[in-house]
């Protein structure tokens, strides 16, 4: 990132402390005010309590657990998933699963692959898993009318196939948990949906599928304090959002590239992805728009695909990579054919050895073409990592926040676009949306092809 030319120079990260002090202030205020709470989540231990519960309860009851949710309901989960359990986790037999189910997250209403899924699936061997913050939103609504009506007509009782993950008082979720006496756990109200991986959001079907729970909140908690301290040089969210920021607003790199070389981290930085547009994708007050965009890539896979924009493109991306020291298995690369030179130099390495080589090889060609890069380097993809990953990046993410003078916690933006559908599905109370959706200009022909 403080490549010359093309990087950050030393005198403008020698002010950074300044405006991080400022951001760190404005965040604290919102931590100690209650209003915004999943920087303490490592150390919550009555909803640890419950979530082990539940999962004690669960066990060997299921061979299929289903996520019906969407956004930030659905894709930390998702990426636990891919993180911490062995590869191709779904595909599995039981016992290589340790008798623990597989997990599926529907994250869409694309009826092929609903439709497929509860095709394949044992309802009576299957746990549907509600969960939604506003308890309302139209996407898991549908989910769960569907799911609900399969297991009524199988004359299934639904409070032992389904379980709720939802705020503790506020939407339509609550109250249909004590008609349909289905357990409820809860999202803390001051924990929006992208900063609630770490409550039963992705902690229950995490724990449900065997994940060490207790090490991914312990990774947080650790890194949360690491996070809270006031020097600049030893807060790495500081440091990383600080970055970011200058990067964004004063060398207009606005799109930040977020690239494991791990394919156990490829479904986190879909994670990433929508923390970081959903957080800072914003109007000021004053009517400009800020944030940067963030863009998953994968190494190496991408390097046959996205780093030839990234080294001779538009000078206008940061690249994150996240390179990971120990892997839980490599494979040495064998002696097949000493005599053929376009393969002989890659005997005796080991498939780990050329992802991490590569890694850094394309760290260092992009600084070599003046295009800023880091890397985040992982000791390994496990439970206390990954908790530590996680909060990092949305503690780094709510510095963003600051500095760049938004809400990194509300979503307005996709408001209008829900009251247009309400007002097309003809949900009560969308008069206003309905009378401007109808005012808009229709299709016109010249325009179609
Ligand atoms: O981050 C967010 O707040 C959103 O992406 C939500 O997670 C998403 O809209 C789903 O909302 P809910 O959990 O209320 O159903």
């Amino acid at each position: 990132m403080m490549i010359s030319p093309g990087g950050i120079d030393e005198r403008t990260w020698n002010g950074a402390a300044r405006d991080f002090a400022g951001a760190k202030r404005g965040f604290d205020k919102l931590r100690s005010s209650g209003s915004v709470g999943f920087a303490d989540l490592g150390g919550d231990k009555e909803l640890l309590a419950q979530v082990e519960r539940f999962a004690a309860g669960a066990r060997g009851k299921f061979d299929d657990v289903v996520i019906l949710g969407i956004g930030g309901s659905a894709l930390g989960p998702i990426a636990l998933r891919t993180a911490l359990r062995p590869s191709g986790w779904n595909m599995l037999e039981d016992k290589a699963r340790g008798g623990f189910p597989r997990l599926h997250a529907l994250d869409n209403v694309d009826p092929e692959t609903i439709a497929a899924l509860l095709g394949r699936l044992r309802l009576e061997r299957t746990l549907f898993i509600v969960t939604s913050k506003s308890g309302g939103t139209a996407e898991t609504m549908a989910q769960f009318l569907i799911v609900h009506d399969r297991i009524t007509a199988a004359k299934l009782d639904v409070s032992k196939q389904m379980v709720f993950v939802t705020d503790p008082k506020q939407g339509a979720l609550r109250p249909l948990a004590q008609r349909l006496k289905v357990p409820a756990l809860d999202i803390p109200p001051n924990v929006g949906g992208r900063f609630s991986v770490l409550t039963p959001v992705g902690t229950l079907p995490a724990a449900v599928i065997g994940i060490d729970v207790k090490s991914l909140l312990a990774g947080a908690a650790d890194m949360a304090k690491r996070c809270a301290g006031e020097d600049l040089a030893t807060n790495p969210a500081g440091v990383y959002a600080m970055l970011q920021w200058i990067a964004d607003t004063q060398l207009r790199k606005t799109i930040a590239v977020f690239m494991p070389y791990s394919d156990p981290l490829r479904d986190f930085a879909a994670w990433f992805v929508q923390l970081w547009a959903e957080s800072l994708g914003k109007k000021k007050p004053d009517g400009t728009s800020v944030g940067s965009t963030p863009l998953a890539a994968l190494g190496a896979t991408d390097q046959h695909a996205q780093v030839q924009l990234f080294m001779e493109g538009p000078a206008d991306k940061t690249v994150t990579f996240v390179a990971v020291k120990e892997r839980s298995t490599d494979l040495k690369i064998p002696d097949g054919f000493p005599d053929v030179k376009e393969l002989g130099y890659l005997t005796g390495h080991s498939l780990a050895e050329l992802i991490d080589v590569e890694q850094r090889a394309t760290a260092g060609a992009l600084a070599r073409r003046e295009r800023p890069n880091m890397t985040i380097h992982l000791d390994r993809v496990d439970a206390t990592h990954v908790g530590q990953l996680m909060m990092f990046l949305e503690i780094a993410t709510s510095y963003a926040g600051q500095l760049f003078g938004i809400d990194a916690f509300d979503q307005p933006g996709v408001e209008l676009g829900k009251q247009f559908a309400y007002a097309q599905l003809g949900r009560p109370g969308a008069d206003a949306a309905k009378k401007e959706w109808e005012s808009l200009p229709k299709g016109d022909p010249r325009w179609s092809v």
